[in-house]
This record gives C-alpha cells, structure tokens and sequence, in this order.
C-alpha cells in the first residue's frame, strides 16, 4: 500500500452505516473512493454518497457504491477530498482540476471535511507551489482580470490539457490562475474574490477543513485545527 491508499483507507475507516458521505475530485480522492466501495461490498458498509465531480461520479457507479444526486443533498456528514496546497493552519488552495464549485458546497456542507495529502502539498503560505484558480464566468473575464491586477494579482486564462484551446470547466466556465505573490493573506484573497463580480468560486478554501491526513514514509501524520 503506497502513501496515497493508506491516507485514503485511515479516511474509509472513519465511515459509519447511515453516514451520507461526499466524494472528492483527484487521485486522492479515487483512493477513498475505491476503499469505501471496498468496506461497502466486504463489510455491508451502508452509505449514501455524492460525487463532487462527473470522473468521481462515474468511478464511484463502476464501484457500486449507492450514490444520490446532490439536488437531494439536505445533510452531508463526512466530506473526503485532496488538496494542492495546506499551510498550517489549515487553508487549502484547491482546483487544480475544474470542479471546485461542487467541491466548496460539499467541503462547507459537511460536518467533517477530511482533506489528503502529502508532505509536498505542505505550504507556508499559499500561492507557495500553485497560482490561484478563479472559475469566472466566460463573458467578465477580461474585467475579472483588470479587477484583479487593481489588487495586485496577475491572472491567466488557464489553456486546456494540450493546449488547443481553454479549460472549461463543469459549468462551462473559464479559469483564471492567479499569481498573488506575497501581498495578500489568503484571508485577503478569500473575502475580495468571494465579493467580486463575474467570479463563481475560487480555489482558496478557509475555515472548512477539520483534519489533514498526511502521508509520509509508510505512516499517516494529523495536521488539526488549533
Ligand atoms: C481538484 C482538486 C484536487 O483535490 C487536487 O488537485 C489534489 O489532487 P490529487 O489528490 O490528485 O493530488 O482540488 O479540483
């Protein structure tokens, strides 16, 4: 069992009969979902899951686990996902895929988000590793982009995977990734992008994770809330 499945297992066992729990989007988040399918099909683990993208979606179908929509969703008790940047007090930069708008409504639903990493995702700021993903809305994007270098922030329009074209994501929106450098908290750059027009979500997630799971070198390490 490598790093990622041992996070991913430590998180599955966590999972009690009746929890209605939400799946996250990256590789991580495949490794919990193929150890729930696992306790679900060895153990008769019964659970009700959403998916916070299509690929988690139809990976948790190929694994028979029991899914609901999440127009359906009035309580979420767990919440698994990865990450691409945590610092220590817990602030994750996220969406380095394209389906952080579902992902935010499950981490903010639920009652216990469990975020999975390795040591290389640990920041000490963030921005540290990755710009900042802002899903906006295809029409604003170029006043996003003015609204954004009047912070300080240097925006691109993130290119599709062979660079044909742009990303588009989920909801058909673009993505800008966002350089901020070092002049603004992740608390600045949370509450300006939550109040900018045009801008549907972004991927700095504060206040919302309950525990990081962190593999290292065979053993699982907790990072929590102080
Ligand atoms: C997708 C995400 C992923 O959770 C993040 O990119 C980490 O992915 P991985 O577990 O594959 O390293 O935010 O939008």
């Amino acid at each position: 069992m490598n790093d990622k499945e041992r996070v991913a297992k430590k998180a599955a066992m966590e999972v009690s009969s009746g929890m209605v729990v939400g799946l996250g989007t990256g590789s991580s988040a495949d490794c919990f979902i193929e150890a729930l399918a696992q306790r679900h099909h060895e153990e008769g683990l019964v659970v009700q899951t959403v998916a916070s993208s299509i690929v988690s979606m139809q990976k948790a179908q190929r694994l028979g686990l029991p899914m609901m929509a999440i127009e359906h969703l009035n309580k979420l008790d767990y919440y698994v996902d990865g990450a691409d940047e945590v610092t220590d007090d817990l602030v994750l930069s996220k969406g380095q895929g394209a389906d952080l708008v579902r992902e935010k409504i499950l981490a903010t639903a639920a009652d216990k988000f469990i975020v999975l990493i390795d040591e290389s995702k640990r920041v000490r700021q963030i921005g540290d590793r990755f710009p900042v993903p802002v899903e906006v809305i295809p029409f604003s994007w170029q006043l996003v982009v003015k609204a954004l270098q009047g912070i300080g922030g240097q925006a691109v329009l993130r290119p599709n995977a062979n660079n044909s074209g742009l990303a588009v994501t989920s909801y058909g929106n673009l993505v800008l990734d966002v350089d901020f450098g070092s002049l603004l908290t992740a608390e600045q750059i949370d509450t300006t992008l939550n109040a900018m027009p045009g801008v549907i979500e972004h991927g700095v997630f504060r206040d919302l994770a309950s525990v990081i799971y962190i593999g290292i070198d065979g053993v699982v390490e907790e990072l929590k809330r102080l």
